[in-house]
This record gives structure tokens, C-alpha cells and sequence, in this order.
């Protein structure tokens, strides 16, 4: 599908009001996005696992405006509560997405949001809060139209997460969601992320990702920042050409269940999303030392228990714990008792991998 598909609807009604619902998980990206162009396109292909627990649910009431002053007009509500602050980002997105969805300055929203993550968490709500409010968006539409595929639904609703935030587009499916063109993957796109096609080892049904907060601060550098310091990155070229070799070696990875193979690429993976932090001009370190600590004690317990446990990180200080549900009993234990104490008040997530956003 091309940019085109999704601005060429054409209604049959409009209806006066309504409400729609959608559940929308976050993801955990095994071959990392870092670096785009402009409108979100990324500067390498990813892959990620969808996640099930840590989800933002959204609501949205939906009402045609008497008025049409060609303003967009919305209340956003997080947990209950008018939050002005996050209006601008809100606003921001609307703007993006206005000309595929030439509905949006008819009428008046109540967005009300929340998420099952304990809030300031650390964890990246934008992934899992844009494609709620994006899917919400895309119900309304479907509604709007006589017939509509799902797979275009899935396509439009990652296409238009992706521009509210990059990640957000392999939030819709699961439960792996690669994104961006890659000669390996039949069907990638730029635009829109897509439910990874090929076999999948029964090894990964199931995978455990327990979530450590080691740092609830709010982040000192963001992700739209971190992506911009990719501009003239001296190692720029050959990290995005890496990432690409990398999802290659990971197809073989998912069709065989080599967990061996899989963990020397995942990891890679993170400590290179950090090295390019840590080497951007300027530059910055987001690992804080528990992330450092938690990351040792699992190479150790690693090799002693021959589990394969591994870790992978987001841009920020905390650890995900990846390891198969057929290690649980020996893995998570050892979670509790050596890991957690480097946790922020003792807090993690039981996470695993999810199946994509729900209609509520
Ligand atoms: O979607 P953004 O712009 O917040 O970027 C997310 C980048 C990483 O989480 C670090 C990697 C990824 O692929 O999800």
C-alpha cells in the first residue's frame, strides 16, 4: 500500500456522535529503530515484540461540531484528570494525521486515557498511547465507510501511529512486528509496520519480558532528540546497515529457535542503541549503574544455570528480562531475588509477549 491508499476514503455517513474504545500494548523492538527522515520514515528497518500487560486504554466520545470553525477541538483526560500538558502533543498529532482522516475538524473529542503501567514508570507510554488514539480514530472511520478490510484497518491504524510516534506503528498487530523496507521481509514499508511473515519457532510462544524500573525519572534526553543526534553520527551509515544485517540473521533465528543466536543479536542490539548514545554529538548516557549490575548478574546466572536469559533495553535505564516460557521456573526466581534489589523501589512489570491492540 502507498501513502495514497489512506487519504482516498470516501464516506457514506457521517455520524453525528458515538464512542469508540481501543486497548492499545506497548512493544520491546529486538532490532532497534534509532534515526529517521522526515514524517517518521525510518532510517532502518525493526522488529519488534508486541507486549501484553503494559497497555494504554483510550476512549474517545466523538460529537459534530455546530460550528465548523476549521480549529481542531478537543478535552484530554489522563486517569480521570484534564491534563493541559499533554494537550500540544495531542495537537500536534491531529495536525499530522488530518489529511487522511478529513473528519477530525467536524467534531469535538473527549479523549479519556490511561495506562495499566504504573504511571511515570519510565516506560514508554507513547507507543502504546498513540496507536489506542489512532485505532480509535480508524473505528470511527470504518464506521464512516461501506466496507473496510481488515488489513487495511491495520495498515491505515499503524500508518497513522507511526506518525504520532515511530514505534507506536508495531503496536496494532503481534505478536512480532517488523517496520521499515528491508529486502528480507516480503511486504515491509516505511509507512506502516507489518505482522511478521514467516515461521516462528514455538520456542517464542510465550516469551517473558519482566520489565525492571531501575529508573523512574523522567528521561534527560528524549527520543525525538536521540533520533535527531543520528544527522551526521559518525557511525550512522554503518548502524543502520547492521540493523538490516541483523533482521536478517534473526529470520533464521525465529524459523529455527537457535536461542543462542537470538541473544547475541538482541543484546548486540541494545548496547549498540546505547553506543550510539553514548558516541552522538552531543553526547549522552541514559544506562544508570543498576542497569549496568542487573546486565553482569544475568551474563552471570547465565552461564552458570545454562538458561538463556538475555536483556534488551529502550532508550532509558531500564532492563527488559527476556527468557522462554519454558525456563520460567528457574529464571524468574532468580529475577526476584537478585535483580529486583537494583529496581527502583523494588518495582518491575510481568510482561510477555501479546497478541496487538483490542477494540473494547
Ligand atoms: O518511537 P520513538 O520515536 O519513541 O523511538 C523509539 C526508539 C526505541 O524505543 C529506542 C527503539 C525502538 O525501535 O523502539
Amino acid at each position: 500500500m502507498t501513502e495514497k491508499d489512506f487519504s482516498s476514503v470516501s464516506y457514506t455517513t457521517l455520524k453525528e456522535e458515538g464512542v469508540v474504545t481501543y486497548s492499545s500494548p506497548s512493544n520491546i523492538a529486538l532490532v532497534k529503530y534509532w534515526g529517521k527522515r522526515e514524517n517518521q520514515i525510518p532510517a532502518n528497518p525493526s522488529i519488534s515484540f508486541t507486549l501484553d500487560a503494559c497497555t494504554t486504554k483510550t476512549k474517545v466520545h466523538y460529537k459534530k461540531k455546530n460550528n465548523k470553525n476549521g480549529e481542531f477541538s478537543f478535552d484530554f483526560l489522563f486517569e480521570g484528570e484534564e491534563k493541559e500538558e499533554f494537550k500540544p502533543k495531542i495537537k500536534t498529532f491531529l495536525k499530522r494525521i488530518e489529511r487522511y482522516l478529513p473528519f477530525l475538524k467536524d467534531y469535538h473529542f473527549v479523549i479519556n486515557t490511561s495506562n495499566t503501567f504504573p504511571h511515570s514508570s519510565g516506560i514508554a507510554s507513547s507507543a502504546s498511547g498513540m496507536s489506542a488514539l489512532a485505532l480509535c480514530f480508524m473505528q470511527m472511520e470504518r464506521s464512516f465507510v461501506e466496507n473496510m478490510t481488515m488489513e487495511y484497518f491495520n495498515r491505515k491504524g499503524s500508518f497513522l501511529s507511526r506518525l504520532g510516534s515511530g514505534s507506536a506503528c508495531r503496536s496494532i498487530e503481534g505478536p512480532l512486528v517488523q517496520w521499515g523496507e528491508s529486502k528480507v521481509i516480503e511486504g515491509s514499508s516505511n509507512l506502516y509496520g507489518i505482522k511478521y511473515p514467516y515461521d516462528v519457532h514455538p520456542i517464542y510462544d510465550n516469551y517473558h519480558d519482566t520489565i525492571l524500573l531501575v529508573d523512574k525519572g523522567e528521561k534527560q534526553v528524549s527520543s525525538s532528540v536521540g533520533h535527531e543526534l543520528m544527522h551526521g553520527h559518525p557511525y550512522a551509515v554503518n548502524r543502520f546497515a547492521q540493523a538490516g544485517t541483523n533482521l536478517d540473521k534473526l529470520k533464521a533465528v525465529f524459523s529455527s529457535g537457535n536461542l543462542v543466536d537470538f541473544i547475541s543479536i538482541v543484546e548486540s542490539e541494545a548496547l549498540t542503541l546505547h553506543a550510539m548514545m553514548m558516541t552522538s554529538s552531543p553526547y549522552f548516557i541514559l544506562m544508570k549503574p543498576n542497569t549496568l549490575s542487573i546486565i553482569n548478574s544475568i551474563w552471570k546466572f547465565r552461564e552458570q544455570s545454562k538458561t538463556h536469559v538475555c536483556f534488551t533495553l529502550d532508550a532509558g535505564a531500564n532492563v527488559h528480562v527476556l527468557y522462554p516460557e519454558s525456563e520460567k521456573d528457574v529464571v524468574f526466581p532468580f529475577i526476584k531475588e537478585k535483580l529486583v534489589p537494583f529496581c527502583q523501589n523494588g518495582q518491575y512489570i510481568c510482561d510477555r509477549i501479546g497478541l496487538g491492540a483490542k477494540k473494547l
